[in-house]
């Protein structure tokens, strides 16, 4: 009896749905998306890579991370290929219907970035244009949803960023931090006020209650004792200086 359900989990570990104690903690992102991932050289750094690798930690175990289209990021917990996502994901209820949420880390939102020679006034102004998003996001879903029709994808929000410089959109609709570090040393581009207030948290596949504890408490350490705040601003200074360059 014991070695059948011996067998039983270990055919679930290889199949990845069953996480086996000595894994490493797998995170999966997408790293184009400073000051939360972006991309030193070959490393993925950020935020959200810090965050994950206190959880790791604190679960006594190594940890690893891997850098996917965004599309792929949620999709890659719930098949069992990551255990956390942390990508500056954004809190909604389409996705809590796939995924667990781990508490807020921060609360942000989404903004419209523009051309000071075609200022952006209202989102009523946006209907009918060309809008710029990165795929799969909450943008885009704003576009889809809030002006009804269809968005510019981009694989990153640099390049829907480029693609407004070349004249190719209208608009582009970001979440604000990667939005500023784009529009750095941009004299031509500016930035309006939140069009929408969304909380960024790690999403993880369904029904693993410890690895959401472990989560939840870290999120909680680390805005008491200031190392959220304290990576925010230093994350936000490299990326900023590696646009310099
Ligand atoms: N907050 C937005 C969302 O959840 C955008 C996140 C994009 N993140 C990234 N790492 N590219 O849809």
């Amino acid at each position: 009896m014991k070695r059948i359900a011996f067998a039983v989990i270990a055919a679930a570990c290889a199949c990845g749905c069953v996480q086996n104690e000595d894994e490493p903690l797998k995170m999966i992102t997408e790293a184009t998306f400073p000051p939360y991932e972006f991309m030193r050289g070959q490393e993925i750094v950020g935020i959200d890579v810090e965050i994950c690798r206190v959880v790791a930690q604190k679960l006594g175990k190594g940890f690893k991370c891997e850098n996917v289209d965004f599309d792929s990021v949620i999709p890659a917990v719930i098949s069992g290929k990551a255990d956390v996502a942390a990508a500056g994901i954004t809190v909604t209820d389409d996705r809590k219907k796939n995924v667990d949420f781990s508490i807020p880390y921060v609360t942000t939102g989404i903004v419209v970035v523009y051309s000071k020679n075609n200022p952006y006034t209202s989102t009523e102004q946006l209907k009918g244009k060309r809008i710029g998003v990165q795929g799969g996001t909450t943008s885009e879903n704003y576009v889809l949803e809030q002006l009804g029709q269809e968005p510019e994808r981009s694989r990153s929000p640099a390049e829907a960023v480029a693609a407004l410089k070349a004249g190719r959109v209208d608009f582009v609709i970001a979440d604000i931090d990667p939005a500023k570090n784009c529009i750095k040393g941009e004299s031509d581009l500016s930035l309006s006020d939140f069009i929408t207030s969304e909380d960024y948290a790690v999403a993880i596949r369904k029904g693993r209650p410890e690895l959401l504890k472990a989560i939840d408490e870290t999120i909680s350490e680390i805005k008491a004792d200031g190392r959220l705040a304290k990576w925010i601003a230093e994350y936000t200074a490299e990326a900023d200086r590696l646009k310099d360059k």
